[in-house]
């Protein structure tokens, strides 16, 4: 069928960035441990097979010619010393010619604020977001810090100031703390341990035999889904970027344990933008700002009451068809 000849090309354009920049974040982390992190057998073999994805992807690239062609300017304007305000001003976005992704979508952001993207699946959240770590420049339109273009900024500086979370995450053979904290050189376990409680990881983690130093990995312990979930939130939270993008890494976790991690980013996020992207309704009523994505664009924007407010609003529609159709615990998997 042609929807499946039209995806593979389609993951990897996504995944190719992406992977690039984990994959350097990874390098930077052992180079500036001396290695230590590299040290295990699992580590240097999980580091060749991602070379190895790599590779593969870039040969894909090769052959589809589909490279994305996101560049830093050649002077770029230093980053700004205090995130003010993130915007998406107009933007239009279509992998596809065809078939456009995001139309006129307007969004902003504030410092101190968390923001709930909220939408179906398909509807264009991930891509919202990729925007903003450029891994995909808009069409029409632009992304700005501040007022300032996202084009105008190096590509280092806007990922050095930017830490995401995902559903899926990838781990590594070595300590629970390597596994938080390898971005970062020398980094002290005390901010480790602030990160972890954050995420919500810290009561498991004081759990294990090993505590920090518990060994993941082939021959250590294994961790649930909503446990590694954790770690790769305090992962996101320990870099103390001043943007954060959860993107539904909340998904394996309770519905206490989501609003949990929530109440603690209220906190940690004061100074800092943060956006979320999560299904779980609980959850959202909490944000400051939910930005309602349908087809590529925000239909509705504001808070829990204030959208609740609108007689035939789609977003109370949304949460009248998920507290009465399906309870939530439902989706709690
Ligand atoms: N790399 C890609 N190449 C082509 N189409 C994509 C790619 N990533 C996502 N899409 C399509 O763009 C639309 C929005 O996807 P996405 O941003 O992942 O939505 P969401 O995160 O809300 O589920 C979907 O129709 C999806 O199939
Ligand atoms: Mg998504």
């Amino acid at each position: 069928n042609e929807g499946s000849s039209l995806n593979v090309p389609a993951v990897m354009v996504f995944l190719v960035p992406f992977v690039a920049w984990n994959l350097g974040a990874f390098q930077f982390g052992r180079d500036q441990t001396g290695g230590a992190i590299g040290q295990g057998y699992g580590a240097v073999r999980m580091w060749s097979q991602l070379q190895d994805l790599f590779i593969a992807l870039e040969r894909a690239f090769f052959v589809l010619d589909l490279e994305p062609e996101v560049k830093s300017p050649d002077d770029p304007e230093p980053f700004p010393v205090a995130v003010e305000q993130l915007e998406w001003r107009t933007v239009d976005f279509a992998y596809e010619p065809s078939r456009p992704v995001l139309e006129s979508l307007d969004l902003v952001a504030d410092v101190g604020t968390i923001t709930a993207i909220v939408g179906a699946t398909g509807s264009g959240k991930s891509t919202l977001m990729s925007m903003l770590l450029r891994l995909y420049d808009p069409d029409q339109g632009a992304v700005l810090i501040n007022g300032i273009d996202l084009k105008r900024l190096s590509v280092e500086d806007i990922r050095a100031n930017t830490a995401i979370a995902l559903q899926k995450n990838v781990l590594f053979t070595g300590s629970i703390a390597d596994n938080i904290g390898y971005a970062i050189p020398n980094i002290d376990r005390d901010r480790i341990v602030e990160a972890a409680k954050i995420a919500c990881a810290d009561e498991f983690i004081e759990a294990l035999d090993g505590g920090y130093d518990t060994e993941l990995g082939e021959r250590g312990v294994k961790l649930s889904t909503g446990q590694r979930q954790r770690l790769s939130i305090a992962r996101a939270v320990v870099r103390d970027t001043p943007i954060l993008i959860l993107d539904e890494p909340t998904a394996s976790l309770d519905a206490v344990n989501e609003q949990r991690v929530l109440s603690n980013l209220e906190q940690w996020g004061r100074q800092r933008v943060v956006f979320l992207i999560t299904h779980r309704l609980s959850t959202i009523r909490e944000a400051d700002t939910i930005a309602f994505l349908e087809e590529g664009r925000i239909v509705e924007l504001g808070s829990h009451d204030d959208l609740m407010g609108r007689e035939d609003g789609r977003y109370r529609r949304f949460v009248q068809a998920e507290t009465t159709g399906r309870a939530e615990v439902i989706r709690d998997d």
